[in-house]
């Protein structure tokens, strides 16, 4: 086993982590125009809390934005941010507040700056091509950085929040709102599941556990870490627009969930 499989569980693939993030980029060549139908916020699940008034996109942008307690003023990082429908819908929703995107996928980042030209937000919303192992920001630019649904396509989870450190300013925040792997023994059927999960979406899917240990282990101090099942409704888009990627998966072993973590110098 390779160090790369050492971390993420995955025993066959073709190796580096460079190689995934290729598989990566072209995973979102093939799909964004996809989940494009179904609106500007690519994610599988729609959190929900009491005062949701629907069901849709925006009433789960709405959830994270209420429940990450962005405010007026801020400098957020979305880190993974697809074609920056989340961020545009803090921005908008937050007068003052200035979104910086990074997406892996150079055609998400370009979709993204024609739906930030049409928008009421623009001049707040930035996005750029880049990998959020390595961002090109200086040292202590964020009060907050955003993962939806991105944190767990990292190979390298103590890398990304040591980044994540650099660039956020004394007492920022980490919101994560995942999927992730249940931990725990596995049935057979279970772990050849997770497996075809993580090849076809091209993502390790890491447990929360792991997720929070990173976090520790890079010096964050978690301050909730929450199983959210119960709030979200899944969304498996693959199958409305027909890709040949999608598949069943009757007894896949995942949850929904939602990290809140702080940094301080000290
Ligand atoms: C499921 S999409 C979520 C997009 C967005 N957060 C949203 O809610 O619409 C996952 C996103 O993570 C991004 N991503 C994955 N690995 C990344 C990396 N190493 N650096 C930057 N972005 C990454 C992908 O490019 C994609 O935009």
């Amino acid at each position: 086993m390779n160090s790369d499989s050492m971390e993420t569980g995955i025993v066959e693939n073709s190796g580096s982590t460079q190689w995934w993030k290729e598989e990566q980029i072209r995973y979102w060549q093939e799909t964004t125009d996809h989940y494009l139908k179904f609106g500007t916020t690519i994610q599988a699940g729609i959190f929900l809390d009491d005062s949701s008034a629907g069901e849709s996109y925006d009433d789960n942008n709405q959830t994270i934005l209420t429940r990450s307690g962005l405010r007026s003023g801020q400098v957020v990082l979305d880190a993974g941010c697809g074609v920056g429908g989340p961020g545009l819908y803090a921005a908008l929703h937050t007068p003052g507040l200035e979104v910086h995107g990074i997406t892996l996928s150079p055609y998400q980042a370009e979709l993204a700056q024609r739906l930030i030209a049409d928008s009421p937000a623009s001049g707040r919303v930035h996005v750029q091509v880049g990998d959020y192992h390595k961002l090109p920001f200086p040292d202590h630019t964020f009060d907050c950085a955003l993962f939806l649904e991105s944190a767990g396509y990292s190979f390298q989870l103590e890398e990304l929040f040591t980044e994540i450190a650099r660039v956020l300013r004394n007492g920022g925040k980490v919101y994560i709102k995942d999927v992730f792997r249940r931990s725990g023994k596995m049935t057979v059927q279970e772990w050849k599941e997770i497996y075809a999960f993580c090849q076809i979406y091209v993502q390790p899917t890491p447990s929360m556990e792991d997720m929070v240990s990173a976090l520790e282990a890079t010096g964050f101090r978690v301050t909730s870490a929450l199983d959210i099942t119960p709030m979200v409704i899944p969304r498996p888009r693959e199958k409305e627009f027909g890709l040949p990627r999608f598949r069943k998966f009757p007894v896949l072993p995942i949850h929904w969930g939602e990290i809140v973590a702080k940094y301080s110098t000290g």
